[in-house]
C-alpha cells in the first residue's frame, strides 16, 4: 500500500496509521457549461449561500495554510513528511484555483464578491496573521484542516450533496476527497516543530471562531446581495426552516463540529485516529482519479 505507516499509541489502543501518498489533480470542472442556476443547492437560497459563502473563505485561506506550513518547511528532514508538504501545497493550490474558477460564475450570476473578499483578505490576512506568532499560525493551520477533514468526512458519508448542481457536488466531494487525504500533514509539521499542547488548544478555538465569523458574514453578504435581486428572503427563510431534510443536516453539522472539537482536544489524537483513508479513496477511486 501507498503511504507512510507508523505504529502509534491512540488512547490505550494500538492503531496503524496509513497516511496516503498525496497526489495534485488538475479538475478543470466545467463551470461555465453546467447552466448552474442561482440557487444550485436544492432551490434554498439560505442553504446555496451558506456554501458559496464557504467556498469564498476557501483560496485566500489556503494560501495562508501553505504560507503557515512553508515558514517551518527547512526544519523538516523527514523526506516522507517533505513529500506529503509538497502533495499538500499543490492540492490546496488546485482547490483554490477550481474555487476562484467558480467565482466568475457566481459573479456572472450577478453577486458581486469583491467587496467581501477584500474586507476578509484584509482582516484575516492583512491584520491579524500579521499578529499571531508562526508558531500559532501553524497551530491555527492544523486545526482548521482538522475541521476540513470532518467537513469533507460529512460530504462523503451523506447524501446530501446529490440534492447540489452534480458540478458543484463533484467540486466539494473532490475538495472533501483531497482534504481527508492531507488532513494529518499541518498536524504532523505542528509536532515536529512545535508540539506545545496548550497551542494547538488556542489554535483550536482561534480557526474555531476565524471560521465561524467569517463564514457567517460571508453568507450575510450573499443575502444581501440576494436581497438586491428582489428575492423573498422571508418566504426563503421559512420554507428552509420548515424543510425536514436541512433540519436533519442543520443537526448532522453541529454534531460533526461538537465532535471534532472534542476529539482534537485529546492530549493524544493525531488526525490519523480517525480512519477515513478508505473513504476518501474509494470515492476517487469512482471518479477514476485515484492515481491523480
Ligand atoms: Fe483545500
Ligand atoms: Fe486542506
Amino acid at each position: 500500500m501507498d503511504g507512510s505507516s507508523a505504529t502509534v499509541e491512540t488512547t490505550g489502543t494500538t492503531t496503524t496509521r496509513q497516511a496516503p501518498k498525496i497526489k495534485v489533480r488538475a479538475m478543470g470542472f466545467p463551470f461555465r457549461e453546467a447552466g448552474i442556476p442561482r440557487h444550485w443547492f436544492m432551490g434554498s437560497p439560505h442553504l446555496t449561500h451558506l456554501s458559496n459563502a464557504l467556498q469564498l473563505l476557501f483560496p485566500a485561506g489556503e494560501q495562508f495554510f501553505i504560507r503557515s506550513v512553508k515558514h517551518y518547511e527547512k526544519q523538516i528532514d523527514d523526506p516522507e513528511l517533505r513529500a506529503r508538504i509538497r502533495g499538500f501545497y499543490g492540492q490546496e493550490g488546485r482547490h483554490g484555483h477550481e474555487h476562484e474558477r467558480f467565482f466568475k460564475v457566481l459573479e456572472e450570476q450577478g453577486y458581486e464578491l469583491e467587496s467581501f473578499l477584500a474586507w476578509y483578505q484584509d482582516l484575516a490576512f492583512g491584520k491579524l496573521e500579521k499578529r499571531v506568532s508562526p508558531a500559532m499560525r501553524l497551530a491555527i493551520t492544523a486545526a482548521l484542516e482538522h475541521f476540513t477533514a470532518a467537513m469533507g468526512r460529512n460530504a462523503l458519508t451523506s447524501d446530501f450533496l446529490d440534492e447540489a448542481h452534480p458540478i458543484i457536488g463533484d467540486l466539494m466531494r473532490w475538495h472533501a476527497a483531497e482534504e481527508i487525504e492531507h488532513k494529518s500533514v499541518a498536524f504532523d509539521v505542528f509536532m515536529a516543530v512545535d508540539g506545545r499542547y496548550h497551542v494547538r488548544v488556542i489554535g483550536l478555538f482561534a480557526a474555531l471562531a476565524g471560521l465561524t465569523r467569517f463564514w457567517a458574514e460571508g453568507t450575510k453578504h450573499f443575502l444581501r446581495e440576494e436581497a438586491k435581486m428582489g428575492t423573498d428572503l422571508k418566504a426563503a427563510a421559512k420554507a428552509a426552516r420548515e424543510n425536514p431534510r436541512l433540519q436533519l443536516e442543520r443537526k448532522r453539522r453541529a454534531e460533526m463540529f461538537r465532535n471534532a472539537v472534542l476529539e482534537y482536544l485529546r492530549p493524544s489524537f493525531h488526525p490519523d485516529d480517525v480512519d477515513d483513508y478508505e473513504l476518501a479513496r474509494s470515492y476517487l477511486a469512482s471518479i477514476g482519479r485515484l492515481d491523480g
